[in-house]
């Protein structure tokens, strides 16, 4: 009787075993899956929470306009993104945190003086005991590997493996308190030869709070080559589209919120650059200014060697949605330049003819032109990327080109003014508008008028007759 039995005894016994390894290592491979993805790098956000942080907060226009380029003198900017910087990494007493698309301050044409400053400034950060942290997606940058060696902390994204698009994102955080976002780089040319806009922000802890979270999101991603399924709470949005930061902008009661993209990048609550696009587009009432380097509805992704480009709808739809049913006038101001892809008039065309037999129906497309330099495209090109209407702001990293917002990452900030029509101070919105303005008034922006000819270039540029325009439209903001 024993026989049969005593052989079993040790298979059960081993079986048992199996199964409790089994166990073992599925626990094991769970923890270590938690872990890797939570990160257990506690960041403490210097003692600041949601219930006590500061939303008393100070806004600046901040701008680049190069010399050469001749737009009205009276609306110089009200602050140079020079000078923006500098108080920001003057200001800074515990930690500056940057994200750029492009690190190339420090080359030697005369014209990058503004750009050496910043970069020196940067690399005294140390000696004030001033913590600097940079997420990248540059392998190989001379500039960075400089700032390593002079204590900043630089965390690499590999953008191509996580999202096969690029980083776009462009913003910095002073002592998660000030904070800078807007269409400029670490690069030289953003601060001479192109031109820029964007936002500062001081004494603000609870939208630098917010985006120090897309920071945050970044800084994790370090050496990986996917985005985890489960993230730490510290990377989640605290606002968004549906639950804006109530907060003061000097004197003008607003909400506010930061939206990331691509998709992937948006961890749980964050709202995607496109539906705060949207968001904006849709609660506009009077008029919407865009300003972009390029306006492309269309994503092109390289599938298996071969590329496929597809129509992308959703900014061309809503635009038309505003324009025909809800007779919004629109303003779109694109850059026309070496890059500008050709179907780009095609895509314009169609939706200037929108407003065909309407009765106050508007939408106007107008080129910025500059003069072109052979060794270097980007010299006097508008680089702003922002949109502005009667009662909101978008400052994004994007142009609104599909491929953009589908693969790169990007973050955008939506600023909404809450009117008081009893004591109406003057706000961010009007310095954004009287900025677009100036712009879509000045000499360097023209409407598309006749045809191609064969070269595929465009002829007959036409003047707008700006005056007799800006007399017909009044505006419900002109006091
Ligand atoms: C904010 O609240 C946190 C936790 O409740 C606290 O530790 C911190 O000291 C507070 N910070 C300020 C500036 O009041
Ligand atoms: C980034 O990821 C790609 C694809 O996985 C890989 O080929 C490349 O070597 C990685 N780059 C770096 C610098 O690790
Ligand atoms: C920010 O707050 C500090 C302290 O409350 C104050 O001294 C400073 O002037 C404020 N900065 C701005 C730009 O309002
Ligand atoms: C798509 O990508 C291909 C290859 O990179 C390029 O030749 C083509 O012009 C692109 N098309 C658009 C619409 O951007
Ligand atoms: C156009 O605007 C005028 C004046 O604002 C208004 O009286 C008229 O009803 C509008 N027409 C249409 C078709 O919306
Ligand atoms: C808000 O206040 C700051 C500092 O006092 C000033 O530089 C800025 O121009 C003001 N912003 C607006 C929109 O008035």
């Amino acid at each position: 009787m024993a026989g049969p039995t005593a052989p079993q005894e040790p298979v059960k016994t081993q079986q048992k075993c199996i199964a409790i390894f089994a166990l073992f290592s599925c626990l094991a491979v769970l923890v270590a899956l938690i872990c890797s993805s939570m990160d257990f790098w506690w960041d403490d956000e210097d003692g600041i929470t949601e219930e006590n942080c500061s939303r008393n907060c100070r806004v600046a226009l901040v701008e680049n306009i190069p010399d050469d380029l001749s737009l009205p003198g009276h609306d110089r900017p009200r602050l140079a993104l020079s000078v923006g910087f500098h108080t920001l990494l003057e200001r800074a007493k515990h930690s500056v945190e940057v994200v750029s698309p492009v690190w190339d301050l420090e080359t030697t044409p005369s014209a990058a003086k503004q750009g050496q400053l910043l970069f020196q400034q940067l690399l005294s950060l140390k000696s004030r005991g001033i913590k600097l942290k940079i997420a990248s997606s540059l392998t190989n940058s001379a500039e960075l590997k400089t700032l390593t060696a002079h204590g900043a902390e630089v965390h690499f994204i590999n953008m191509t493996a996580i999202a096969r698009g690029g980083l776009h994102s462009s913003f910095m955080i002073v002592d998660r308190k000030h904070i800078y976002m807007g269409s400029a780089h670490m690069d030289w040319r953003s601060l001479s030869k192109r031109k820029e806009l964007g936002l500062v922000v001081y004494n603000c802890s609870c939208l630098a709070l917010d985006l120090h979270r897309v920071f945050s999101f970044y800084w994790q991603l370090h050496d990986r080559d996917y985005i985890p399924s489960i993230w730490s709470k510290r990377v989640t949005a605290l606002y968004g589209r549906h639950d804006p930061l109530e907060l003061q902008f000097n004197a003008t009661h607003a909400t506010a919120y930061v939206s990331t993209s691509p998709e992937l990048f948006c961890p749980k609550d964050r709202t995607r650059d496109i539906d705060a696009i949207y968001q904006v587009v849709q609660s506009a009432k009077a008029f919407i200014f865009i300003s972009v380097t390029d306006y492309l509805p269309l994503v092109n992704r390289s599938f298996r060697g071969t590329s496929v480009t597809r129509y992308w709808s959703p900014l061309d739809e809503v635009i038309r949605e505003a324009v025909v049913l809800r007779r919004v006038r629109v303003c779109l101001l694109i850059s026309l330049w070496k890059k500008t892809n050709p179907l780009t008039f095609n895509f314009v065309t169609s939706l200037k003819s929108l407003c065909m037999h309407l009765r106050n129906c508007s939408l106007e497309v107008k080129f910025f032109t500059h003069r072109e330099q052979k060794d270097d495209l980007q010299l006097g090109l508008n680089h702003n990327k922002y949109m502005v209407t009667d009662n909101a702001v978008y400052i994004g990293n994007h142009d609104w080109v599909g491929t953009d917002f589908a693969f790169n990452a990007g973050v955008g900030l939506v600023v909404q003014v809450k009117n008081s029509p009893v004591n109406r101070e003057v706000t961010i919105l009007d310095h954004v508008r009287a900025a677009f303005e100036r712009d879509w008034t000045s000499r360097h922006a023209k409407s598309l008028q006749g045809g191609k000819d064969q070269q595929g270039k465009y002829r007959g540029w036409q003047q707008e007759e700006s005056h007799k325009k800006e007399n017909e439209w009044k505006s419900p903001l002109s006091l």
